[in-house]
């Protein structure tokens, strides 16, 4: 029944183009149903701030499950990595979990069988019936793949995974969630972005191991989703009145991350992000091919329809949990999550494994400028680098 009535919304919604002139009340009801974010809230509850007016997210990074799968080790490392998840969802208590991609090791699992390891990501979750989302990473298993088995297995249930826009089988893990301050607010408080970094190993499609040329892409496509970015933000402004502060998921980092990992912020810096390895160079040279979807994210935060990126955070570098801004990152935060599995490599102060939270909290956000709060969430049930990204946050930085 659904997807009819999402092709049509889909229709709507390509028939409207950003040169239209601005109409207010009267199609906003029309125009409503094609901000795509609302479409899985059919049958499902909306997203909502707890009682006290909060929103508590952790975001699991590289769990790689799966990784010697057929050795004795193997197995073990995932139940390692299950019970890194139960011990930071005990004690954090979220109302919303991201798996920030890489959830399953793609280096050498069955190929016939690799999805099946989902349901091991998602269990601990799944046992607390906590509400999760997933962005899918460099894990050489085909992203479409993925979403198939996610939504055949959860979608009715605790998954709210979707696919708006970008290429298949890689590529197409980009969408919104909306997040409530009560079940019946008219306008989300804040919204959840999602994005599908791709992957960077090519090969010849026939895994397990190599993966097809199309995943042979390391950046947020940039044909589709910057044009997706602007429409479904200009949607906001005109249906809600203002496009709402966001988080925003993406499993590797862009480029700028790089130039922002050497401030001075708390957090491990074992891993600094590298270019050639995030595969944003070609013979030693950037290639400027991610800037299109981080363009699109400053224009969300400082463009015309007045919305605000309150941080933007990675995983794929499992020693990197810390955050940063600067001018380099127009002042939006960067962070990354850490590394919340026993699978995939481990540095220095990474070994005692990690969730990263973020508290949004509705006095933040009605601020002059939101802010959110952050921290990194351990395994042994500690907490650490707790900071508040915002204006205040690096003011060193605002300038340089
Ligand atoms: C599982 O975790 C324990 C405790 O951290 C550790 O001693 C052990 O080596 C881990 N096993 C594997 C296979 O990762
Ligand atoms: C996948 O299949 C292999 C054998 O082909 C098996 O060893 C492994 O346990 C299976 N994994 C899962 C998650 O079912
Ligand atoms: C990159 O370097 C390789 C080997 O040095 C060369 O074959 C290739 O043409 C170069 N590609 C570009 C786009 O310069």
């Amino acid at each position: 029944m659904f997807s009819g009535a999402g092709s049509l919304y889909l229709a709507l919604l390509l028939a409207w183009t950003p040169s239209s002139p601005v109409i207010s009340a009267p199609l906003a009801r029309s125009l409503d149903a094609t901000l795509l974010g609302l479409l899985q809230l059919t049958g499902k509850p909306k997203l909502t701030f707890d009682e006290q007016g909060k929103f508590k997210v952790v975001s699991f990074s590289d769990m790689h499950m799966g990784e010697g799968e057929n050795v004795v080790w193997g197995p073990q490392q995932d139940v390692n990595t299950s019970i890194v998840h139960a011990h930071v969802l005990d004690n954090e208590r979220p109302r919303f979990v991201v798996f920030n991609g890489d959830l399953v090791t793609g280096e050498n699992t069955f190929k016939h069988n690799a999805t099946k390891y989902l349901d091991k990501v998602f269990a601990p979750t799944v046992a607390r019936g906590i509400p999760f989302s997933s962005t899918y990473g460099n894990d050489n298993i085909n992203h479409q793949e993925e979403l198939e088995y996610e939504q055949e297995h959860y979608g009715k249930t605790l998954s709210y995974t979707r696919s708006d826009v970008g290429p298949k089988p890689y590529g197409l893990g980009n969408y919104w969630l909306p997040v409530y301050a009560t079940p019946t607010a008219p306008i989300p408080a804040a919204i959840m972005w999602f994005f599908d970094s791709r992957s960077f190993t090519s090969g010849d499609g026939n895994g397990p191991g190599p993966v097809p040329a199309a995943a042979d892409y390391y950046w947020v496509d940039e044909t589709t989703v910057p044009p997706y970015i602007e429409q479904q933000s200009e949607l906001m402004q005109r249906v809600w009145g203002k496009t709402p502060p966001a988080l925003v998921f993406v499993h590797i980092p862009v480029q700028k991350a790089q130039i922002l990992a050497t401030l001075p912020t708390k957090g491990d810096h074992d891993d600094e992000p590298d270019p050639a390895a995030q595969g944003f160079t070609l013979n030693g040279t950037y290639t400027g091919l991610d800037l299109p979807f981080w363009n699109a994210l400053i224009k969300l935060n400082n463009g015309p329809y007045g919305g605000n990126v309150l941080a933007v955070t990675s995983g794929h570098d499992h020693g990197e949990s810390w955050c940063a801004r600067s001018t380099v990152s127009v002042g939006i935060p960067v962070c990354f999550d850490g590394h919340s599995g026993y699978g995939g490599y481990v540095t220095e102060h990474s070994v005692v494994r990690n969730g990263r939270v973020f508290e949004l909290d509705l006095v933040d956000l009605e601020g002059q400028v939101p802010v959110v709060k952050t921290w990194n969430s351990y395994e042994d049930y500690t907490t650490d680098d707790d900071v508040v990204l915002g204006p205040d946050y690096l003011p060193g930085y605002n300038n340089n």
